[in-house]
């Protein structure tokens, strides 16, 4: 059966260039991202796909024929420029700002050319308390760790009552996860079934040397220790990001284009993105929505200021996520209020639609074992995981699945937070039993 829906969940695409300013958010427990302008380099967008050589005459043939020299197309060495992109990497090598100004309007000119904006570089930096994992650990060598799971579960597999779904066996079979992160350790124990794992930086090693992929994989499909939601959903782990946590908009736009091909069902990308200044980006996330991708994202870690909800968790097509603990109560970090896109005119809209756990939850560790780590992209794997076990469960019907039909089930079946308001919880609590039973009565794939 052809599969053509895409769940990405991109979390925490830092709009911090805009909220930067705002001094409130507390330091702990947060992975932030910061965006620099990379100079002299340029994304060539063009208004369709093209093969390398077609591109390459498009640019050369404009700036050529003015007799412009000094600059050169960096090429690409990955999996996705064997197929058709949309874009190219121009560097100009005279840092003359008029230089700069006259060949990007000479590129600009061409008919097939959409826009030349700057390349972007992201720094994600990973806040999370290394304490309260070591911590757990060595409570866990001990095997005292048990018990206390017994008493305040963090495992959010079992809170949310999977086993439901596994006895019936609905374990995310089939379903394509895509997780954009810091790669995975070649064999790990915890996976079953991971399809592929590609490279998109300019690292030697494809394994995560951070634990922030390995983390996220584990929400979605570890099958062993620290069980996460789908264990038999099929993992392509996406490195974007190095092991200094850099990445790069072009990084991003070719793994991209590479998910489309792949027609992977889900795409978790937990490490933050270039923010919503950052055209291309925004735009590609359109195209994937556009290709029947669903999209998951975390609505930030910037709260609990209100008007700090991230890029593209706060735009209508994506699910937007804001983080609980396991007492129910909102994290403080979790990003709240009003869109802030539509500021300038006037007016916001609400862009968070449903909080999960998402304060010291288990997942799964560099090469084995378990840890726990708190933010909201924490809690958009676990919406994300949660798509993909219910996503596995009709794919007999999987044509009328996209990403309006799967984001109101889900809406529906969250429970309301009695004590919080609409602005900071969405619809409220993700429940994974009652989007179940919305899934089998009542929605459209069941008629
Ligand atoms: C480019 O250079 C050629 C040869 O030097 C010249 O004939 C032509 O007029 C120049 N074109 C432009 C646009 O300057
Ligand atoms: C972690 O533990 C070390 C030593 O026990 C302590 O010095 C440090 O302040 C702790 N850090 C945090 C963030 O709690
Ligand atoms: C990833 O690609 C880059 C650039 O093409 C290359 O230098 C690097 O060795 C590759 N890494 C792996 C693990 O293939
Ligand atoms: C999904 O994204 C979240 C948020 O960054 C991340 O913590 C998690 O590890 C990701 N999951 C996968 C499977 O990549």
């Amino acid at each position: 059966m052809n599969v053509s829906t895409i769940i990405c969940v991109i979390n925490a695409i830092s709009g911090l260039i805009l909220f930067q300013c705002i001094p409130a958010c507390s330091a702990s427990d947060k992975d932030t991202f910061k965006t620099t302008v990379v100079p002299n380099e340029f994304i060539v967008q063009f208004h369709f796909k093209y093969f390398s050589t077609v591109r390459e005459s498009y640019i050369q043939t404009k700036l050529l024929s003015s007799n412009i020299t000094g600059w050169r197309i960096l090429p690409r060495n990955n999996l996705a420029s064997q197929y058709p992109s949309d874009f190219d990497i121009l560097r100009i090598l005279d840092g003359k700002k008029s230089s700069i100004e006259h060949i990007v309007k000479t590129v600009t000119s061409h008919p097939s050319v959409k826009a030349v904006v700057s390349q972007r570089s992201v720094q994600r930096t990973l806040a999370w308390n290394f304490n309260a994992t070591l911590a757990y650990k060595s409570r866990r060598t001990l095997g005292i760790v048990r018990k206390e799971d017994v008493k305040h579960s963090r495992r959010v597999s079992s809170v949310l009552h999977a086993n439901v779904l596994w006895n019936l066996g609905i374990t995310g079979k089939g379903v394509k996860v895509a997780i954009f992160d810091t790669g995975l350790t070649k064999n790990h124990p915890h996976f079953r079934n991971v399809k592929e794992r590609t490279n998109w930086t300019n690292e030697k090693s494809l394994d995560d040397r951070v634990s922030h992929g390995t983390f996220v994989a584990g929400v979605i499909a570890s099958s062993k220790e620290c069980l996460g939601l789908a264990p038999d959903a099929e993992l392509y782990i996406f490195k974007v990001f190095t092991n200094s946590q850099v990445s790069y908009t072009s990084w991003f736009l070719d793994a991209f284009n590479y998910a489309i091909h792949r027609k992977v069902n889900i795409l978790n990308l937990s490490i933050g993105g270039p923010d919503f200044m950052d055209s291309p980006f925004v735009e590609k996330v359109l195209e994937l929505s556009a290709n029947n991708v669903i999209m998951v994202s975390s609505a930030g870690n910037d709260g609990p200021l209100y008007g700090t909800l991230n890029n593209p968790g706060d735009q209508s097509d994506v699910i937007g996520v804001g983080g609980i603990q396991f007492d129910d109560k909102i994290a403080k970090f979790s990003s709240r209020g009003m869109t802030t896109w539509e500021l300038p005119l006037g007016y916001g809209r609400l862009g968070l639609d449903i909080v999960t756990y998402g304060s010291q939850v288990e997942g799964s560790d560099v090469r084995t074992g378990c840890r726990r780590l708190s933010g909201t992209s924490v809690s958009s794997p676990v919406v994300a995981g949660v798509a993909a076990l219910l996503i596995s469960g009709a794919f007999h019907r999987i044509e009328l699945i996209n990403p309006a039909s799967l984001k109101q089930v889900i809406i529906e079946g969250a429970e309301k937070l009695p004590t919080y308001n609409m602005f900071e919880q969405g619809q409220g609590k993700l429940s994974l039993l009652k989007t179940l039973s919305r899934f089998t009565l009542g929605a459209p794939w069941q008629s």
